[in-house]
């Protein structure tokens, strides 16, 4: 595909996300040769700044890419750090941005970039309307003369209300199809691989449905406390943080009927519809026996001690954020009746982890008496990070008399293809951007289907009465209650076990 020339103007270009992900991103771009002929980037933000300063920052003295610059000549690195360029917005982003027009004027100029702009906003995401209303105020939304795009990093809202009313606020300002709301997870490759499983094969689809699958687990482990987001944490929690964004577009890709084609809106189309058809849970019995929240506690982790949830910095010493979720939901449609899902994500487990694992029915009628078949289901794991890869588990004879079953694996690793580069999340994700491509990036609609199933259990956990809140020590799987949830077998496969 072209990338036609363009500028990118990235709010909130002091940012920690600027210099670790969209700065490393953009130069995986520019050594692969994929940027457009022009091209510049435009940081803005309220720290002063000068050019030279930002190159410094974000390229030249970054410790994101320093180590990768060691290697590379001193005219290539020049060539990447000249297309950085820093605009101060004088202390407010609620300002005239009339200075930053005529920069973005003299830019798109000088280094004939056609008009074409990408906004990207990076920061505090109460922000986003304002920074919207300002660039329409100043004309710089109109496409008359090249087009224009706005990308919105997470946070999208904080319920299903302010999504709501975040969406009406940008689109006051950009249309629809100018709005990008990133989630990374799109990015993974494995997330996308979810799509050509399913529907690349012949093999997996038919059996896709309630008549064959039995559960499916989802797994979203990370080994690492809240680090230094205690603040922002803390107002967010699991739910909010993993689960309302890329859980449930992990979901929903599980979940999706075939899209007619690959088009971003026949594909988003169907996510919409998936999500629409989560079972929402209103009623406190209800909500109250599906879903489990816990918080780390302090422990030792080989021999390090670790803080416990409450005890990080920014966190309030009486919190009731959770830092570990576990849900377990129907999908009331035709393909999943009845067909039960769990899904968790935490902080502070044994590893960082995430898979799905799609357990298949027993055989209905079983043959061979002596083979403990239960425990030895077929079982598809798709591992979407670490290791990507897909280990589908089936039953062997065992070599000898009589007829035992064992369990064996086929088991394929990423790593095994053939040497290509695989793009890192934000890279795709920018270059479908600069691409014109939405395929990736969530639509209106199926972020406020998402906040429409997790708003109910937000509130619930918020007022509902008795609401217990678990704890685990750090780096272990969570609090045991967590199994209750699972009916009939009672535990969750723990990623890198049987
Ligand atoms: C972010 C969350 O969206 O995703 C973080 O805000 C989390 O809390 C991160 O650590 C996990 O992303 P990944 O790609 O490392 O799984």
């Amino acid at each position: 595909k072209k990338t036609s020339n363009q500028l990118l103007v990235i709010f909130g270009a002091s940012g920690d996300l600027t210099a670790r992900k969209l700065v490393p991103s953009l130069f995986n771009l520019y050594l692969a040769r994929q940027l457009p002929e022009n091209f510049v980037v435009l940081g803005a933000s309220r720290s002063d700044m000068t050019d030279k300063e930002f190159r410094n920052k974000v390229v030249l003295e970054s410790k994101y890419l320093k180590p990768r610059l060691e290697d590379l000549k001193e005219n290539y690195i020049q060539g990447f750090s000249d297309k950085f360029f820093y605009e101060d917005l004088g202390g407010a982003y609620d300002t005239d941005y009339s200075r930053l027009r005529k920069r973005v004027e003299d830019l798109n100029n000088k280094y004939k970039t056609e008009g074409n702009i990408i906004y990207y906003l990076s920061t505090p995401p109460t922000l986003y309307e304002t920074i919207a209303k300002n660039l329409a105020d100043a004309g710089l939304n109109t496409q008359n003369n090249g087009w224009k795009r706005l990308i919105v990093e997470k946070p999208f809202g904080y319920s299903l209300e302010t999504a709501k009313a975040l969406n009406t606020g940008l689109q006051k300002y950009f249309t629809e199809p100018q709005i990008y709301r990133i989630d990374h997870y799109l990015g993974k490759e494995t997330v996308q691989n979810l799509l050509v499983t399913r529907f690349a094969n012949t093999i997996f689809e038919p059996l896709w449905n309630r008549n064959y699958i039995h559960h499916v687990e989802i797994t979203n482990a990370e080994s690492v406390g809240v680090e230094k987001r205690g603040g922002y944490y803390d107002k967010s929690g699991a739910l909010r943080d993993m689960f309302q964004n890329h859980l449930l577009q992990i979901v929903s890709l599980i979940v999706m009927e075939p899209p007619i084609g690959d088009q971003p809106e026949e594909i988003r189309n169907e996510k919409v519809k998936a999500l629409k058809s989560l079972r929402i849970m209103t009623d406190a019995q209800e909500l109250h026996d599906n879903t489990i929240r816990a918080q780390y506690m302090a422990s030792t982790i080989n021999g390090e001690k670790v803080k416990g949830y409450r005890e990080e910095d920014g966190v309030d010493s009486d919190s009731t954020t959770e830092t570990y979720a576990a849900i377990k939901f129907f999908v009331d449609n035709w393909r999943w009746k009845d067909v039960p899902f769990y899904v968790r994500t935490a902080k502070r487990m044994p590893t960082k982890v995430t898979e799905v694992v799609i357990h298949f029915k027993s055989p209905h009628h079983h043959i061979f008496q002596d083979s403990g078949i239960n425990n030895k289901d077929n079982k598809l794991v798709i591992r979407i990070q670490p290791d990507e890869g897909i280990l589908m588990k089936f039953g062997v004879k065992v070599p000898g008399q009589g007829f035992k079953v064992e369990r064996a694996n086929l088991d394929f690793y990423y790593s095994s293809l053939a040497q290509t580069h695989v793009m890192e999340a934000y890279e795709r994700l920018l270059l479908d951007c600069m691409q014109g491509d939405a395929t990736l990036y969530a639509r209106a609609d199926e972020v406020e289907a998402a906040w429409e199933f997790v708003d109910p259990i937000l509130e619930y956990w918020k007022n509902g009465k008795d609401v217990r809140m678990y704890g685990y020590a750090a780096g272990v799987w969570g609090p045991e209650n967590a199994d209750e949830l699972i009916d009939g077998i009672g535990y969750w496969r723990n990623p890198g076990s049987n």
